[in-house]
């Protein structure tokens, strides 16, 4: 039978004692049966509540009907019970350790722990890291710049020439409200990374060997193989006596690295206007080895004609160093060349992905496939 507060009839020590201890004794009993959470908010509720908890019928019964001369005593017993009956209340909480919820709360440290996955490594971002290591192990460090860059040094110090059709607003995306600023410092986001080639030697004395990964945004509506933001990979080296022959010596070799020993390189006359000369490196094609069919089938990745355009190169122009000429880089003392190739062009080539979109569009079930 659940325990009910009655009246005491009885003011004497040794009854309102056996009251004392019969009311603790349900209390503990009712604790111990405690099993879980919903459980010890009734308990707890019905012994402690304000309006009409055991503890409140207690007051209200024992103490408001003690005659006047046994109202010290009783109330000194009540505040002792109710002490009791809360060390009891607040066992009740730590009872519960026994209970069946509790042992389901219980840590079992002898399981595995949780997994988090970590995701995969962006194709675009692998092939990045990889081309940046080919390079490194050639003695080249990394060197990296500003996305959001001004005209100097996406244009002027690149030796584009002021109506030069990059710098037209087809291509570049320039950021509003310039206008009040002379032209070299209006902010624009870099239409390429070779604006890193000018920052590094400004701060770096030549020789200087560096890669220079990085994003990049031209106003390119996206499609299949066209993206407004994508990314490149830039070279430079500057020393004295550097070469042509430098040039395709350090491309074949990369190329070579990368793709595979099998693959050739060509390269054919171009313009860049801060390089002279120029040209765009081709490799054989990787994927019909040079032939221009696969089978029966036409390749299309090479368009049929065994060769795969990779990137753009050439010798420093000797009037993109007379802008860093006072930190050591005379056009008259050293040469060097350039190169740079758009990274997600390559990803695209090397994992057979026929649309560019879906390196950028966070598709998981995508990207999974290079994890
Ligand atoms: N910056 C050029 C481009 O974006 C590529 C390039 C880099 C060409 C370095 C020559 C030397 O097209």
């Amino acid at each position: 039978m659940a325990y009910t507060v009655s009246k005491l009839k009885d003011y004497s020590a040794s009854a309102m004692e056996k009251s004392v201890a019969d009311c603790i004794r349900a209390c503990a009993i009712e604790a111990a049966s405690v099993h879980n959470d919903a459980e010890l908010k009734i308990f707890r509720d019905r012994w402690m509540a304000r309006k009409n908890g055991i503890l409140t019928q207690i007051n209200d019964l024992w103490l408001k009907g003690a005659p006047k001369d046994a109202k010290r005593e009783a109330g000194i017993r009540v505040n002792e019970l109710k002490a009791r009956i809360q060390k009891i209340i607040e066992g009740a909480k730590v009872s519960r350790a026994d209970s069946a919820s509790a042992a389901a709360e219980r840590v079992d440290i002898s399981l595995p722990g949780i997994r988090r996955p970590i995701g995969a490594e962006h194709p675009v971002v692998k092939t990045t890291n990889e081309m940046v290591r080919v390079f490194q192990k050639l003695g080249y460090s990394v060197a990296e710049g500003p996305v959001v860059e001004t005209d100097y040094y996406n244009f002027e110090s690149l030796n584009f020439p002021p109506n030069h059709p990059a710098r037209d607003t087809q291509d570049t995306l320039f950021i509003a409200g310039q206008q009040s600023k002379p032209q070299r410092e209006r902010l624009l986001l870099r239409t390429h990374t070779s604006p890193v080639q000018i920052r590094t030697m400004e701060k770096r004395r030549p020789p200087l060997r560096i890669v220079i990964p990085g994003v990049v945004h031209r106003n390119d509506p996206p499609d299949a193989s066209h993206s407004p933001m994508f990314h490149q990979i830039e070279g430079l080296a500057v020393d004295t006596n550097i070469t042509f022959g430098d040039l395709k010596g350090t491309l074949d070799h990369a190329m070579k690295e990368f793709f595979g020993s099998s693959v050739k390189t060509s390269f054919r006359p171009s313009f860049f206007p801060f390089t002279e000369p120029s040209a765009e490196m081709y490799v054989s094609c990787f994927i019909c080895g040079g032939s221009g069919r696969r089978g029966n089938d036409p390749c299309r990745p090479c368009k049929q004609t065994g060769w795969i355009e990779i990137l753009g190169c050439g010798m420093v122009d000797p009037n993109v160093f007379e802008f860093v000429k006072d930190n050591g880089y005379d056009p008259r003392n050293v040469s060097g060349f350039a190169f740079g190739m758009g990274a997600d062009r390559i990803a695209l080539l090397k994992y057979g992905v026929d649309d560019l979109q879906l390196f950028f569009n966070g598709d998981v079930r995508f990207l999974r496939q290079f994890s």
